[in-house]
């Protein structure tokens, strides 16, 4: 699987497919009526794309009458390619920015849009820790009464941990959407919407908290890999001990087991995968209306 939270694998990809567009998950016309119906004036609204890469979706808000859409990406090759592109959409911009580290004002923002770029953050080292920094970063440019809308493929039981923090103060509702394919049997036929208002005290409450909150995470982290590495020795030295006896280590990672009584070899992989997009299938509490949209508040 690639590594989406690696700055450098998404320069690269966007190298590659140079003059292309994807949209992640959903396109505008999807989130069309969800957006209309936080009420944020086309004309004076300031709308903030975090990790655009090279969706379309700002240009379709665009045409819809959006004017004032900053969008930024980690990605040099992306900004440079996206502003070109849309040069002629004056109130429109292009720059490259860490979403982690914000070069906006306090209190800016009516409306963030993350289509993904959470997902892709999560995928990547030090995870929990940049996802904390990004919606540090997220409410304090958003003004009071302004949406962070986060568009995921992460169920609630996975994402909601994320923004329920100490430092945060967001009145959510969760919308899920039913997606226009899915992948394979077992995969989650939904894709969803966490719309989390900023509340007032929000700043103060950031203040307070973000730094106990970070430190807590690098703590949890620690020991996490600590319980790792201890997990990792222990299936070493598993390895090590039937190697002594049945079989040998290949160099191309596979272990091979060769039984005595019987000339076939089994091959078993002794790296571990991860599956970052496997979601979780308990029944949440949201509804579907229509077999599109619907809501419910968590
Ligand atoms: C899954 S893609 C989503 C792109 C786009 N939002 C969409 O919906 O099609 C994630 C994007 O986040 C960007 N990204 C990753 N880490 C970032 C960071 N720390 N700061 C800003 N952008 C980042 C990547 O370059 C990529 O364009």
């Amino acid at each position: 699987m690639p590594n989406y939270g690696d700055a450098s694998y998404w320069e690269d990809r966007y190298k590659s497919s140079e003059n292309t567009t994807f949209d992640w998950l959903e396109n505008y016309s999807a989130l069309k009526d969800i957006i209309s119906s936080l009420n944020i004036s086309k004309e004076t609204g300031q709308i903030l794309n975090l990790g655009c890469g090279n969706s379309e979706f700002s240009e379709h808000m665009y045409a819809d009458g959006y004017r004032n859409i900053k969008n930024i990406d980690i990605s040099h090759n992306v900004i440079k390619a996206m502003g070109e592109r849309n040069k002629d959409k004056k109130e429109m911009t292009y720059e490259v920015m860490d979403v982690r580290d914000l070069k906006y004002k306090d209190n800016t923002f009516d409306l963030a849009v993350d289509k993904s770029t959470i997902d892709a953050l999560l995928c990547g080292e030090d995870a929990f820790i940049n996802v904390a920094k990004m919606i540090k970063e997220v409410q304090r440019v958003l003004k009071v009464g302004g949406y962070y809308m986060i568009v995921s493929y992460g169920t609630p039981e996975y994402r909601m941990l994320h923004l329920s923090r100490k430092f945060e103060k967001f009145n959510i509702q969760v919308l899920k959407i039913e997606k226009d394919f899915v992948e394979e049997d077992g995969y989650d036929k939904h894709h969803y919407i966490y719309l989390c208002q900023k509340l007032e005290g929000a700043d103060e409450i950031s203040k307070e908290f973000f730094d106990k909150t970070i430190e807590e995470l690098v703590k949890q982290q620690m020991e996490e890999e600590d319980v790792q590495e201890e997990s990792d020795k222990e299936e070493n030295k598993e390895i090590e001990q039937i190697t002594e006896t049945n079989g040998q280590i290949t160099n191309n990672n596979m272990f091979v087991v060769q039984n005595e009584n019987d000339n076939r070899e089994t091959n078993m992989e002794t790296n571990v995968k991860m599956d970052i997009s496997k979601n979780d299938k308990k029944e949440s509490k949201i509804k579907i209306e229509d077999n599109k949209v619907i809501s419910d508040v968590i």
